[in-house]
């Protein structure tokens, strides 16, 4: 009878490998293209931390920074395979996904300050472009704030006519091919871990992005001058397998949701202060030149880019462009 007894226990266990999964913990690969010691960097580990703690070691993150595990492309393609569990990539990447609409957050001076671009998500705009993702088999988390894009090159960017002839460096987006276009430069799609060399060899004349970014890559190291244009913004959406996400047992789904909305106040709260630091420290270094734009500069940059709002609507549609307008109570096109 006892012998009975073990060998049914142990093939019950052996029936439901379920059990012996549910004792180690749930690994969640969470992959970037950023250092870790960038807003979305910091957040990232932050939400590894919360999740870890908040599920009591259910949970194990790995953070991949820095385009350890996936190039842009790649991380994207196997987030859809299920290959790695969670990502954070800037909206101008999500083309190749099918989801063209989020590309409408990239136009030019579109947000005027970080608190119309954070009240802009926030609302019905921001879960309607969650909802394109879902039938990719995506569900979209979080969307994490990084600031304003810079411009920098070889020579001092100030007029629209500069441009003029520069391979600019793009990470994806169609709108910013557009508007790098509209001032005559030559836009290119090129992975974020390929920029640097890109840039000290001449591959690339040029490039848009951020000051953690520019600091943290040491982009500034390899470009003459940087102008604090302030351009266009940088978000990431944090992204989820929906398989994935909708197959974890439900308490642990809803820790995981509680870590994430943590971890997305606090990288939120921190973007600006980290853009700014990073932006002294690149003064500081003395290795680049800083240019800043007259209001007359900058209104020549914006009229030479209004040409893309017009264009914006073939490629992103209409419904995200009148929901963005309504958000921000301007005339799109
Ligand atoms: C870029 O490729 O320029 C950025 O999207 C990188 C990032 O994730 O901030």
């Amino acid at each position: 009878m006892r012998k009975w007894l073990i060998a049914t226990a142990a093939f019950a266990v052996f029936l439901t490998p379920g059990l012996a999964a549910a004792q180690s913990p749930i690994a969640i690969k969470f992959s970037h293209v950023v250092a870790n010691d960038t807003p979305k960097g910091k957040g990232a580990l932050k939400f590894k931390e919360l999740a870890e703690k908040y599920t009591d070691g259910k949970v194990h993150v790995e953070v991949y920074a820095n385009s350890s595990l996936y190039k842009d492309k790649e991380e994207i393609e196997a987030l859809q395979l299920g290959s790695v569990q969670m990502l954070a990539p800037s909206t101008a990447k999500f083309a190749p996904l099918g989801a063209k609409e989020f590309e409408a957050l990239d136009l030019p001076w579109l947000f005027k300050d970080d608190a119309t671009y954070d009240k802009a998500m926030k609302g019905p705009v921001g879960k309607w472009l969650f909802q394109r993702l879902e039938p990719k088999g995506i569900t979209g988390l979080a969307y994490w704030d990084n600031g304003f894009h810079m411009t920098s090159a070889n020579r001092p960017l100030i007029n629209p006519s500069d441009f003029q002839g520069l391979k600019i460096r793009i990470s994806g987006s169609k709108i910013a091919d557009r508007y790098f276009r509209d001032v005559g430069s030559i836009p290119q799609i090129m992975a974020f871990s390929e920029v640097y060399q890109a840039l000290q060899t001449g591959v690339v004349d040029g490039c848009e992005n951020t000051p953690s970014n520019y600091l943290t890559q040491k982009f500034y190291e390899v470009q003459k001058h940087i102008t604090v244009s302030y351009h266009a913004h940088l978000q990431y959406a944090v992204i989820v397998n929906s398989k994935f996400w909708g197959g974890l047992p439900v308490d642990i789904r809803v820790q995981l949701e509680k870590a994430m909305a943590e971890a997305t106040d606090y990288t939120n709260s921190i973007a600006q202060k980290e853009n700014e630091d990073a932006l002294s420290a690149i003064k500081a270094s003395g290795k680049t030149e800083l240019h800043y734009l007259t209001d007359a500069q900058k209104a020549a940059w914006q009229k030479a880019m209004a040409p893309t709002y017009a264009w914006a609507k073939g490629r992103v549609g209409q419904e995200v462009l009148d929901l963005l307008g309504k958000e921000l109570d301007i005339k799109m096109n």
